[in-house]
């Protein structure tokens, strides 16, 4: 998929357009990857979740400590869907906060100002009730703290460059011999009709998608259990789908294990396709 860059961006206080956005070769993000992001979906110009997504980029700063007001940030990140001409179609918006321009260091300096981008983007959501994704199982080379959303990502830059090279639409990683998400997705397992995830904690993202999924399986009764699934017992699946703000729902079809090719499903299983049926009436509730 060729990307283009946003319409305009927000930059420490200035609205400019892509090519006049620039920040020191000493920002700390540029230098040691020293910041985070979160990226939002906007349906039709609503966001869905904003306030999960926000309170998840308030624990990340604050899980390193850097000093960044978010209270501001509501207005800001509507402001970037307005000024993008995207209030009524779909859209995501990046949001990244690095901790500032320094001298560098590898400790946190002292009376630093973070460094904040904003900016929507258009996406083309639709579809993902009816594709198939090819996956390839990949080591887990990621850090201890999956839990901290850190534009440092060359674990799953590295994994997903992996899964593009074998012609594959993302990785689903394995620590310690146990599924645990996608290089940029959340992931779920249907096994004799429960659905399980790995559970939140240091070895992944707690993805906002995935908890809506959570509260989707509670509200239709689809019994859920937030447990890790080895790879050893992959051949007893019934059901994969990957998850995220961009992704949405997506069944699995075909998995690469060890450059061997195994199709779990070549159809949308039922359960994925109840929760896809569900997402979908909440996104169109959402578009309304
Ligand atoms: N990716 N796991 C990882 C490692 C992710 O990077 C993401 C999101 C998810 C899904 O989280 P959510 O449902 O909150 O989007 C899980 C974003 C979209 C990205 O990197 O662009």
């Amino acid at each position: 998929m060729k990307k283009s860059f946003p319409p305009i961006v927000y930059l420490n206080g200035h609205w400019l357009s892509h090519d006049q956005a620039f920040v020191s070769v000493f920002d700390r993000g540029f230098l040691l990857g020293d910041g985070v992001y979160e990226v939002i979906p906007f349906y039709k110009g609503k966001p869905l979740a904003l306030k999960e997504h926000l309170e998840r980029l308030r624990y990340c700063l604050n899980a390193l400590s850097i000093q960044f007001e978010i209270s501001g940030l509501e207005e800001i990140i509507e402001l970037a869907v307005e000024k993008a001409g995207l209030k009524q179609s779909d859209s995501i918006v990046y949001i990244q906060v690095t901790r500032g321009v320094a001298p560098r260091t590898h400790f946190f300096p002292e009376e630093v100002t973070p460094t904040i981008l904003v900016y929507a983007q258009p996406v083309l959501f639709d579809g993902f009730t009816s594709r198939l994704a090819s996956v390839i199982v990949s080591d887990d080379l990621r850090w201890h703290r999956c839990d901290i959303k850190s534009i440092s990502l060359m674990g799953n830059v590295i994994a997903n460059q992996e899964a593009h090279r074998a012609g594959a639409d993302e990785n689903i990683l394995v620590r310690n011999g146990y599924f645990t998400e996608g290089s940029h997705t959340s992931v779920f397992f249907v096994r004799n009709g429960v659905v399980y995830t790995h559970p939140t904690g240091p070895f992944i993202l707690d993805g906002i998608t995935r908890r809506i999924v959570i509260r989707l399986c509670l509200n239709l009764g689809i019994p859920v259990k937030e447990e890790p699934v080895a790879q050893t017992d992959f051949h007893y699946l019934e059901e994969a789908f990957l998850t995220g703000t961009t992704t949405q729902i997506l069944a699995i079809g075909k998995f690469i294990l060890d450059r061997k090719e195994y199709f779990i499903s070549k159809d949308v299983g039922s359960v994925t396709r109840r929760l896809q049926t569900a997402f979908s009436q909440l996104i169109e509730s959402q578009r309304k």
